[in-house]
C-alpha cells in the first residue's frame, strides 16, 4: 500500500465506553474470550497499560501489558475481523512496545496458542523468540501455550520492527 490509501490510526486508553464493541470482537476472536468484568479491571488496574487502537475513529482493535518490575506481560493483541492482514496488528504491537519502554520495562513476555501461527509470526517480525511451554495452558481446549520474550532496547527497536501497511 501507498501513502495515497493512508488511513489515520490513533490509540486511547481503554475506557467504559469501548466496552461494547470491544465484546464483540473478543468474542469473534478468540476461543476462550474474556469476559466483560475482566476488561474492566483492566480499566481499574494501575498495573495495566491497556489501549484501543482507532482506524479512521472506528475500533479496529485493542491489545495491553501489564507492567511487573521491568516487565512488560502483553495481555492482549487483538485487531478486528475485517481488517486483518493490512499491517495493523503490527502497529498495535508496537504501539504497546513503544509504551512498554517508555515506561521502563526491559522486557515484553506473552503467551500464545500453539496453533496461532499468525499471531506468532507477528511477534517473531519483532524479535520476540520461544522462551518455553505452558502444557495445556488454555483451559478449554488443553492447548499448549508458547512462551514468547523480546529483551526491549536491544539495538531492534520497536518502531523499526515493521513496516506500516494502514499508515499513520
Ligand atoms: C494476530 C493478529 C493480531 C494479527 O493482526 P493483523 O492485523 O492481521 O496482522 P498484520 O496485518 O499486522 O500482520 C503482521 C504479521 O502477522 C503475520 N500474519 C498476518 N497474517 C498472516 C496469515 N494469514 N498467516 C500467517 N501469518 C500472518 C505476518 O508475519 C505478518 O507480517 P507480513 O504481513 O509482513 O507477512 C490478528 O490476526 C488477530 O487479532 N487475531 C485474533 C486474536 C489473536 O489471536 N491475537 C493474538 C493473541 S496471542
Amino acid at each position: 500500500m501507498t501513502s495515497s490509501n493512508a488511513t489515520h490510526v490513533e490509540f486511547v486508553t481503554l475506557a467504559e465506553l469501548h466496552l461494547d464493541e470491544i465484546m464483540e470482537i473478543e468474542l469473534e476472536a478468540y476461543p476462550e474470550p474474556w469476559s466483560r468484568g475482566m476488561f474492566r479491571e483492566e480499566i481499574r488496574n494501575n498495573r495495566s497499560y491497556f489501549y484501543v487502537m482507532l482506524l479512521d475513529g472506528q475500533l479496529a482493535g485493542y491489545g495491553g501489558f501489564w507492567l511487573v518490575l521491568d516487565e512488560a506481560h502483553i495481555t492482549s493483541v487483538t485487531v478486528r475481523d475485517c481488517l486483518r492482514g493490512r499491517g495493523l496488528g503490527r502497529r498495535l504491537t508496537r504501539h504497546l512496545l513503544e509504551v512498554a519502554e517508555g515506561v521502563g520495562a526491559h522486557i515484553a513476555t506473552l503467551e500464545v496458542r500453539e496453533s496461532n501461527v499468525r499471531a506468532q509470526n507477528l511477534y517473531k517480525a519483532f524479535g520476540f523468540r520461544q522462551i518455553g511451554r505452558r502444557r495445556g495452558y488454555y483451559p478449554k481446549s488443553g492447548e499448549d501455550a508458547i512462551v514468547m520474550l523480546l529483551e526491549l532496547g536491544s539495538g531492534r527497536s520497536p518502531a523499526q520492527g515493521a513496516s506500516v501497511k494502514a499508515g499513520d
